[in-house]
């Protein structure tokens, strides 16, 4: 009955994928269920156009996953009501899954598992991106320590575009290391996922390159140009690839050129800001708590915008956790920076504040983050929506209730995690270089744009090794003489950081950030400021293959800020 079941599910995808993935020039990608063992947890994502009701008036025309449990605990899924985010999954350690993606979108798209350690043809790359009507099944294992991982679309050229147009989802992992601390939990653990968006006139998002009447609009006859066909079919998609099919918006007539040529399509490729801070896919309104400790697991889910996180009374913050899950103590910061794709977890203890109080997380104004008031027009797409990126705005507020008062107690040990050896790495004196690049209207990485299936030899690693790596952003990527923070994404692991070293040219602008790093525990994303070199240490393990490096500010990313690492057996 239930092989029965599965081999009809596999032939089933296989022809839809044939069919729909022909009219695209792509492969019928959709994967075989795997060997014969049942899933502890069967989860459908159907990725498609929906609407909600962000602002006052005409709903929002959004993208969205929509989850459908099939097999597991009814806690697996859990859909944020009212929102265009993903339902938020939860899983534990050493669970095994199976997700099948089924794309009901007008272009191809693809999931991947920010964070997750998994084998390459499960993590999402780009290569695997599938055509409207067709099917990917994901299957792992959970192998990730307890903590706050998420997903969103993957496909070249596209991500920002998708992600934006509301794509993403939570995937939170726990553990029984983290069961055995007592953290808050249910409606004490609380998460805020932040994104800023540019609305229209008429409630739709604005997102340059696409017609501002949706996210269907013109993205879709972007996409059947030369860019995915190119980069599909083995590399060799920069320089064409870019002018091509990519940012200049053909096929819209209010697309990037439309909207102020050159100078509009390089704001573009600076980054996406939006004015309107939204939280976990809504407005922003004050959220009332009981006056009990919080666990707030913060996801900085904006394409660009990167956030310096304190509380409005000065207070410090209490960080417990950070990408890779909790950190080995609590620590504490005046002031915490967020790039996107980065999370960090926070025990608020409200039970300390008196009742009918209020008190709200914001970002801070900083410096260094994406300029374009130089830019032609003013910053086109992003310096003119009135919200520049370093700018100050609240993010959430709380309530605290009537109700009495139980503060709580934080343990001072969380969790294990053995101190960072560069020793163990092979390169550790020679630590590979890796910094950002500005070419002809293109991203890239040391002077390379996105290559499909390309690794340089640099690029290659070996199974079971460690090495040091250093990210740098010392000018090669200056855009018209600006230098820009951002956020480098390594895909399949977590590594930790080993050291920041700042120009002394940058050393005022660094001033204003410097402090708010959360470099101790295991991470996958991490934010370079302008003048900045970053060490960091990846360890290879488990799985050889075609992984994903790059620059998490999605029009950075979509635009060749990416690269591939390959790692050998
Ligand atoms: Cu969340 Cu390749 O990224
Ligand atoms: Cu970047």
């Amino acid at each position: 009955m239930k092989i029965d079941r599965r081999e009809l599910l596999v032939r089933t995808a296989s022809s839809v994928a044939a069919v729909a993935g022909a009219a695209w020039g792509l492969p019928a990608t959709a994967r075989s269920a795997g060997p014969a063992i049942e899933p502890d947890v069967h989860i459908e994502l159907h990725a498609e156009p929906g609407h909600v009701t962000i602002r006052r008036g005409v709903p929002t025309r959004v993208w969205r996953y929509r989850g459908r449990l099939l097999r597991g605990d009814a806690s697996v899924l859990e859909t944020m009501p009212g929102s265009y985010l993903g339902p938020l999954i939860r899983v534990r350690r050493g669970q095994r899954v199976r997700i099948e993606l089924l794309n009901g979108l007008p272009e191809p798209t693809i999931i991947h598992w920010h964070g997750l350690h998994v084998p390459d043809d499960m993590d999402g790359h780009p290569r695997f991106a599938i055509a409207p009507g067709a099917r990917y099944v994901y299957e792992f294992t959970v192998r990730n320590r307890a903590g706050s991982y998420w997903f969103h679309p993957h496909p070249h050229g596209r991500t920002g575009a998708q992600v934006a147009a509301g794509l993403a989802g939570l995937f939170i992992v726990g553990d029984d290391e983290e069961a055995a601390l007592g953290l808050p939990a249910g409606v004490q653990d609380i998460p805020l996922v932040i994104q800023d968006r540019q609305f229209d006139s008429d409630n739709q998002f604005v997102y340059p390159g696409r017609d501002s009447a949706g996210p269907g609009m013109p993205g879709g006859e972007m996409m059947g140009g030369g860019m995915m066909g190119g980069g599909m079919m083995g590399g060799g998609m920069m320089g064409g690839g870019m002018m091509g099919g990519g940012m200049m918006g053909r096929g819209s007539g209010r697309g990037m050129m439309g909207r102020g040529g050159m100078g509009s399509m390089m704001a573009a490729m600076m980054g996406v800001l939006g004015d309107h801070i939204l939280v976990n896919g809504g407005a922003q309104v004050v959220r009332e708590v009981a006056r009990r400790p919080h666990r707030l697991r913060l996801l900085n889910g904006a394409n660009t915008r990167t956030l310096k996180l304190a509380w409005s009374d000065g207070s410090p913050l209490t960080v417990i956790g950070s990408d890779g899950g909790l950190l080995a103590r609590p620590v504490q910061r005046d002031y915490v920076m967020l790039a996107p794709a980065e999370r960090v977890d926070l025990w608020a203890d409200f039970g300390r504040r008196q009742a009918g109080s209020e008190v709200a997380l914001r970002s801070l104004a900083f410096e260094g983050g994406m300029d374009m008031s130089g830019m032609m027009g003013g910053g086109m797409m992003g310096g003119q929506v009135g919200l520049a990126d370093g700018a100050a705005f609240e993010v959430q507020r709380f309530r605290m209730d009537s109700g009495s008062a139980r503060p709580g107690e934080l343990p001072a040990a969380l969790a294990q995690i053995a101190p960072a050896d560069s020793g163990a790495a092979i390169n550790a004196a020679r630590p590979k270089v890796f910094e950002p690049t500005m070419g002809m209207m293109v991203w890239g990485i040391n002077g390379q744009s996105f290559d499909m299936l390309g690794a340089s030899e640099q690029e290659t690693v070996k199974l079971g090794t460690q090495e040091v790596w250093e990210f740098r952003n010392e000018g090669r990527g200056s855009m018209m003489g600006m230098l820009m923070p951002h956020a480098m994404h390594v895909h399949g692991l977590q590594f930790r950081v080993l050291s920041r070293a700042v120009s002394r040219r940058f050393a005022d602008v660094y001033r204003t950030v410097g402090a708010g790093f959360v470099d101790e525990g295991w991470k996958d994303t991490v934010l370079v400021m302008p003048g900045e070199r970053v060490r960091v240490l990846l360890r290879f393990e488990d799985y050889p293959g075609l992984f994903l490096y790059h620059c998490h500010m999605l029009e950075h990313e979509d635009s060749g800020l990416m690269r591939n690492y390959l790692v050998k057996a």
